[in-house]
């Protein structure tokens, strides 16, 4: 997608240019409209994790700022003075009323007046900026609510507790404070990240997110290990190379190829596996070596041949890698349904298929790697919500699994179009090769077949990606979702066959 505007706001924002959002109410209505906003600025910094965190938070702002105004206007109204202690306790139940049943009345008030809400998010090279700011003076009872919801945060000891407990109580506004106060205090953040500031007619509040979270050194060190931990692993099997040697001679004959492929049995077994798999979509099982090789095709050969190798090095490495191989199966399957359900992807399917099988690769290597020397990471750290701590961890060391990837496939000679896949899909928009089309793919299936795992939604995905598959509202998203799953439902049997 060369020249979007979804890359003209990234570049824009990167570059040091503010963006800016003007309310003059701020409900409901507004919020995916905010949510989409903030998907893009967190993507354009690579901070994706903080995307709900931010979305509470800003929302809330926006919603104190909004209702601050609509106050100043029904007081006005009433002709009461905000700042006469009889006249506030006499207009004040009558406004939570007013603002509690008749909203869009007051909402429609505010449309005459001057009273404005806007958020502006600048990024600077240490951090990301958000000022959220209403046109009113604040009183002395709102700086107190917002003191006290900050002070509340102190007896949480991590974002899960904060969360369990916004869930299980009424108590939940504020919780967007609570939760960016918990995170930096962790992390060790000492500067001052929240900031309360009045003018006579205006009230400004400004978050401002580090976008390290560890000191320099530290992130140094870290990227230190990896690169050595990359650099240790060894190179693919002498058999698995030679065979990739094979496959890329333009005159390579299928019989041949078959003998070669027959000296290691357990290779022989893995290929005649795959083949037999529905990543094939085989109806009838192939026995022979020569057929199953026609079938996975030239084209395909090397990547299966690469994912053999690297498969069989990483297992043996490190531990509990089965849930990331059968993430990589099930994206990979996903994307074969995305090529049959949409036409104009059916040509592109195939390679972003078996490119798909790498994606994750660097995901084994960061979450095996024994990080327990950096304290920040282990009180960031939470047992049951595998996203947050996922996005938390590589916030917290500053280098992404999209890049431990890129290493690990540049040692071991992955050729381009596997190589951009395993960089750019989070990003598909940022690969600049013609290989885009497969990190669009691999980011859709990536995306839907996480949805259980309450790893993304509609809403995550960048709406300009969704359009280029056709896909303009939530409804039509979760009929191909639904799709997707009936279809990979009915092939699961087979399919964790390949990893058994
Ligand atoms: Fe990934
Ligand atoms: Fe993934």
């Amino acid at each position: 997608m060369p020249d979007s505007p979804l890359v003209a706001f990234q570049e824009e924002f990167l570059s040091g240019k503010p963006a800016q959002k003007d309310y003059v109410h701020f409900s409901e209505v507004n919020c995916h409209d905010l949510d989409l906003w903030i998907g893009r600025i967190c993507r354009s910094v690579s901070l994706e994790f903080l995307h709900e965190i931010l979305f509470t938070i800003l929302n809330e702002l926006l919603v104190n700022g909004c209702k601050a105004n609509a106050k100043r206007v029904f007081f006005r109204e009433k002709s009461l003075n905000l700042q006469e202690p009889s006249d506030y306790k006499k207009g004040i139940s009558l406004f939570k009323f007013q603002f509690g049943h008749h909203r869009t009345e007051l909402f429609r008030q505010l449309e005459n007046t001057e009273y404005l809400v806007n958020v502006i998010a600048k990024n600077h090279p240490q951090y990301l900026e958000f000022k959220v700011s209403n046109n009113a003076k604040i009183l002395e009872e709102e700086r107190n609510r917002i003191n006290q919801r900050i002070l509340a945060s102190e007896k949480y000891k991590n974002i899960n507790d904060a969360y369990k407990e916004s869930v299980d109580s009424e108590e939940s506004s504020g919780l967007g404070i609570v939760l960016i106060h918990i995170l930096l205090r962790n992390s060790g953040v000492k500067e001052k990240f929240f900031e309360l500031k009045t003018e006579e007619h205006l009230t400004t509040v400004t978050v401002r997110i580090p976008k390290l979270l560890l000191p320099i050194d530290s992130q140094t060190k870290i990227r230190n290990i990896l690169t050595q931990e990359v650099e240790s692993l060894p190179p693919l099997s002498a058999h698995i190379q030679h065979l990739i040697r094979e496959v890329k001679k333009k005159d390579s004959d299928w019989h041949p190829l078959a003998e070669e492929v027959k000296r290691e049995p357990a290779v022989t077994a893995e290929i005649l596996k795959i083949a037999n798999s529905p990543l094939f979509g085989a109806h009838q099982k192939v026995i022979l070596m020569e057929e199953a090789l026609k079938r996975i095709g030239l084209k395909n050969l090397e990547s299966i041949l690469l994912t053999l190798g690297a498969r069989k090095i990483l297992n043996g490495k490190y531990d509990k890698q089965i849930a990331i191989w059968s993430h990589s199966f099930k994206v990979s399957l996903y994307v074969r349904f995305l090529g049959e359900q949409i036409h104009t992807y059916a040509k592109f399917a195939e390679v972003a298929s078996v490119s798909g099988l790498l994606h994750d690769i660097g995901r084994m290597v960061l979450l095996s790697l024994d990080l327990s020397l950096v304290d920040q990471i282990r009180v960031l750290k939470s047992e049951d919500n595998t996203q947050l701590s996922e996005w938390v961890e590589e916030y917290t060391l500053g280098i992404t699994h999209s890049e431990i990837g890129y290493m690990i496939g540049k040692k071991w000679n992955f050729p381009e179009e596997i190589l951009d896949v395993i960089r750019f899909h989070h990003k598909p928009w940022l690969c600049r090769t013609s290989n885009e089309v497969y990190c669009r793919l691999v980011y859709l299936s990536d995306i839907m077949a996480s949805t259980h795992r309450g790893k993304g939604n509609y809403y995550t995905i960048e709406p300009e990606v969704l359009s280029t598959f056709g896909i303009y509202d939530e409804k039509s998203f979760q009929e191909l979702l639904a799709h997707l799953k009936r279809k990979y439902e009915s092939k699961k049997e087979e399919y964790e066959r390949i990893l058994s």
